[in-house]
This record gives C-alpha cells, structure tokens and sequence, in this order.
C-alpha cells in the first residue's frame, strides 16, 4: 500500500490515481484474510481513501424528517473532497465538492434536480436532497458509481398526538400514549442541532472534521453537556496511511431517552434498509447471502449503559412476506433487520418460558432444524428478542409482533446476543467479546450467518432472495433510565463479495 501511494505522489495524479490503488490493496488485503476470489463491495474499500465521502442523515421515529429543526435546514449533510497537489507546491490541498450553502438547504430552498412536489413537503426534500448531495459526492467506478459512508441519527422519540407515523405502514391518525413511547410533549420528535467542521489538512498530513450537535434545540453547551443530548462524530486520517478512524460520542437525556447513532454502508440507488425511497450509498453491489462477510475494527470505548444495544453489526434488507422483492408500497413491504448486539448487560428476552420473544427454529450450520420448544437444544441464550412483522397473517404462537409505528412499514427485528453457536461465522461467541478494553478486527461470514438466521414468509412462498442494502455500526440506546454516554472508534469497514 505504502508503495502505491508514495508513486502516486510522485506523479502527481492523487485524485485520479487514488480510488484505483485502494482498490488493489484492500483486495490483496481481502485476499490475505479471506482466500481467493473476493472483491470489495464498497466505493471505500476498508476506509482507506484519503479523498472522503461522507454523508449525514438524520430520522425521526418512523425514518422521517416531521419538521426541521429551526436554520438547520433539511436534515441531510455531505463532507465530500478530493486531494490535489500542484507540482510546484510540496502539499496538496482539499477540493471540497459540497459547499456550505448545500450543506444548509432547507425546504423551499431549490436545487437542481428538485421537483416541485418536494418544495413543500419536509419528507420528499430530504430524500431529494440527498439524491443532489449525492450526484456531488458522487465517485465513477465499475460496476457502479458510487456516493459516499452514511452517518445516521434517530430520535426514538414518539409523539402519538402528531399523526406523523404510520401504523405497519397504514396511515393512522393521532392516539393516545400507550406509556410505551417516550415523549416529553410538542415537538419532541425534532430535528437535532447541527455543527460541521469541514475536512481540513494540519501541517503534519494529517486529515480531520467533524459533525456534532444535540437534540436539545435549546441546549447551552457553555454548561457541558449535563442535562442534555448530544451526538459527535470525529473523522481523521493520516494521509496515504491505513484508514480513517471514525470516532463517536452519543449521549441521552431526559428528555431524549433513546438515541441512535449509526455509520452506514448504504446501497447506491433503490431502497435500503428501513427506507420506502431512493437512496444514496456506498455499495457497489449489494451483498447478497450467503456469500459474503464483512471486516471491520471496532474499539468501544464507553459502553452507554445497560440499555445500550450496541451493534457490531445491523443489517437492514426489505422483502415481502410473499417473497417478493419491495416495490415501495408500504402496505405490503417489510423492513428486516438483524443485530448482533454487543453489549454483554443486554438479557436474552427469549427463553424456554418466553418462547414469543424466540423464532421459531434456530438453523445450525449444517442447516439442521432446532424447534424452539426443544428445549434440551435450542440456544435461548442466542436471541435477545425475535419479534415478527405486524402484517405477518400465519404466525406460529406464540409470538410478538413487532413494534408498528417506528418504521415507515412494517418490520421483522432478529437480535442475536455473543454466544458459541455464532463462533462458526467469526462472531462474538462469549459476552463481553470485543466490548469496551476489547478492541478488536472482525472478519464476520455475514452472509453464511444470515442465510441461517429466521424471517417469516407466508406458507409455501418461494424464499425471498436476501440482499441487504444497509451494513452498519453502532449503537441503539433504547430508553436509558440515567443519562448515558456510548463512545466508540470504527475503522477498515469492508465488505466482501465473491469476485465472480
Ligand atoms: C403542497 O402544495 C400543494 C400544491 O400547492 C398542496 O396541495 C399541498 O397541500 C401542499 N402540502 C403541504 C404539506 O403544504
Ligand atoms: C462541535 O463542533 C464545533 C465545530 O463544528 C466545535 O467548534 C465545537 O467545539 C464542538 N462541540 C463540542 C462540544 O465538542
Ligand atoms: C414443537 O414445535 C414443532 C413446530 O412448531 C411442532 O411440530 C412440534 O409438534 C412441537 N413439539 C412439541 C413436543 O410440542
């Protein structure tokens, strides 16, 4: 690698050079940890391009915007730059490719490529918005272009009086509190507070910026951040060496009890996980089980609590309960999820006497079959919590339906915990693995793992093809009684695919 970015200096062809060296090296790099034959799935491979692509997004409870949070404008950011040099000067400079007023472009506020349903409608324009930050970020490549990591925040706050979520993807109107959602009163599910500090280079080559803010519209952060929320996200990177480490910080508050905080590879175009509308991403190919694995460096550095569900991994994917692939119709399509989660405080809710909270069989890697009420064999202590999507007409009882109002449709959850069943695809099989002191580089069989896990699909329907258009890091910390702060570096984030 060394070499490769040493020749591209001389010749001073950075910018041009750049993606095609990094594209080498980490499949060597693959090659070395994971046999022949597999290529990168993603426009970074293993965080190592010196010229960034990183978006922001940020949710509301159902995976929308609701209203802006005041002169933020539309929740979508982009830190997008090249790396020139001229050949008089020894050091280079950032071209950045997204300007501030981008950057700040709110609803009503035109740009090229906006439709004019999305000038009055916060949802549509965030969406769109993003579609124009990515066309700006956007990088060539074979077999696809590709636009940049995406950093995700959601405010799990749900205010049943707004009206703005749908119920398994119904519209409904506003409810009563069921005492489920936290909610402090109007305008709880608000847009957070944002800061960006623009890559820049230091005197010692090296890169860094930064996105931070808080959910408190009104917080003061001259008092620290007592009483209040706040997110960070660091990125830095010495140039021409390894990867980009990718700091974060996220802490809850009593009025913001449940925060989430991911770092996403995304698919490029189409939907991805827990979306009804076109995205923007970093996957070249969407990966597809169950040939594929993904690599990544974790070192957490503050767990956040007991509530905490840390992900070492999150997928999201969408197919119907048919089989079929999702259409956008989100009556019908349903977001699935699977998490391993980290966090060696969080309970397996699945157990021989909870058998709702369990899917139905487990698959062992020789694809036998155990039932869950077998309980000489089946591995509770495997599963946090299996809830089945609240469409789902031929669920197997009893069951536990998930959760009809945080996604924009329905959704099927399936939370693995640390444990030795796993250890076959490279996952955590003991609690605590990789937890905070435990920094460690996983090479996960993502995709042998995820071919074996449960979803629900109507009797006799032909097996959905699972692909998976959203990969990510991070934590969801899920209605913290105190405040609590969760810390975090990620670096290398690969995914493999086979190269055929
Ligand atoms: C947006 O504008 C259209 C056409 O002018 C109107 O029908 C619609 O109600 C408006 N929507 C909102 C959310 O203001
Ligand atoms: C947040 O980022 C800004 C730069 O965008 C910086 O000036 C500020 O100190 C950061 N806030 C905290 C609390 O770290
Ligand atoms: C266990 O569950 C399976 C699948 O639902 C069912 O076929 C079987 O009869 C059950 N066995 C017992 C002992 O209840």
């Amino acid at each position: 690698m060394k070499s490769c970015v040493i020749l591209v200096f001389l010749v001073f062809k950075i910018v041009v050079s750049h993606s095609r060296c990094d594209t080498e090296t980490a499949v060597l790099g693959g090659e070395r940890k994971l046999g022949k034959g597999y290529v990168s799935a993603v426009g970074d491979p293993g965080m190592t391009r010196d010229g960034l692509r990183l978006g922001l997004e940020a949710w509301n409870f159902c995976n929308e915007v609701g209203e802006e949070a005041p002169k933020m404008g539309s929740p979508r950011a982009a830190d997008c730059f090249d790396i020139s040099a001229s050949s008089l000067s020894k050091r280079p400079s950032l071209l950045h490719k997204v300007t501030e007023a981008d950057n700040k472009l709110s609803v009503g506020g035109p740009f090229e490529g906006a439709s004019n349903k999305a000038m009055n409608n916060t949802d549509l324009y965030a969406v769109e918005k993003e579609l124009y930050l990515g066309s700006k970020c956007e990088v060539a490549d074979t077999p696809n272009p590709w636009q940049f990591w995406m950093v995700m925040l959601k405010n799990g706050n749900f205010d049943t009086k707004s009206g703005l979520c749908p119920q398994n993807g119904k519209k409904v109107g506003p409810f009563d509190q069921p005492g489920r959602f936290p909610c402090f009163g109007h305008g709880c599910m608000n847009q957070p507070l944002l800061n960006h500090e623009y890559t820049s280079l230091s005197e010692d080559m090296s890169l860094r910026g930064s996105f931070n803010g808080s959910y408190d519209l009104d917080a003061n952060l001259g008092d620290g951040f007592k009483g209040i929320s706040f997110f960070e996200v660091i990125w830095e990177k010495k140039i021409g060496v390894g990867s980009w480490a990718f700091k974060h910080r996220l802490k809850t508050s009593k009025k913001y009890p449940w925060l989430m905080l991911y770092l996403r590879a995304d698919a490029t175009k189409g939907f991805s996980g827990g979306y009804h509308y076109e995205t923007r991403g970093m996957l070249k190919t969407i990966p597809e089980s169950p040939n594929f694995k993904v690599r990544l460096t974790l070192d957490v550095k503050q767990g956040g609590g007991p509530k905490s569900q840390f992900y070492l991994l999150d997928m999201g994917s969408c197919w119907k309960n048919n089989g079929a692939p999702c259409d956008g119709d989100p009556t019908t399509d349903v977001t699935r999820y699977s998490e391993m989660i980290l966090n060696p405080e969080t309970p397996a809710w699945c157990s021989p006497t909870n058998l709702g909270a369990c899917p139905p069989f487990h698959i062992l890697p020789n694809n036998a079959k155990i039932f869950r009420n077998d309980t000489q064999h089946f591995p509770y202590s495997a599963y946090h919590y299996y809830c089945s999507p609240g469409n789902a007409e031929h669920l197997e009882q009893p069951s536990s339906t998930c959760d009809p109002y945080s996604n924009p449709q329905a959704q099927e959850l399936v939370q693995i915990l640390p444990h030795p069943v796993w250890a076959e695809y490279g996952y955590p099989s003991k609690r605590g693995e990789g937890w905070v002191g435990d920094s460690r580089t996983w090479v996960l069989d993502v995709g042998g793992l995820s071919s074996r896990l449960y979803f629900y699909q109507d009797p006799g329907t032909p097996p959905a093809k699972r692909e998976w258009p959203s990969i990510d890091v991070g934590t969801e910390m899920f209605i913290t009684d105190n405040e609590q702060v969760a810390e975090w570096t990620l670096s290398d984030f690969d995914i493999f695919i086979p190269s055929d």
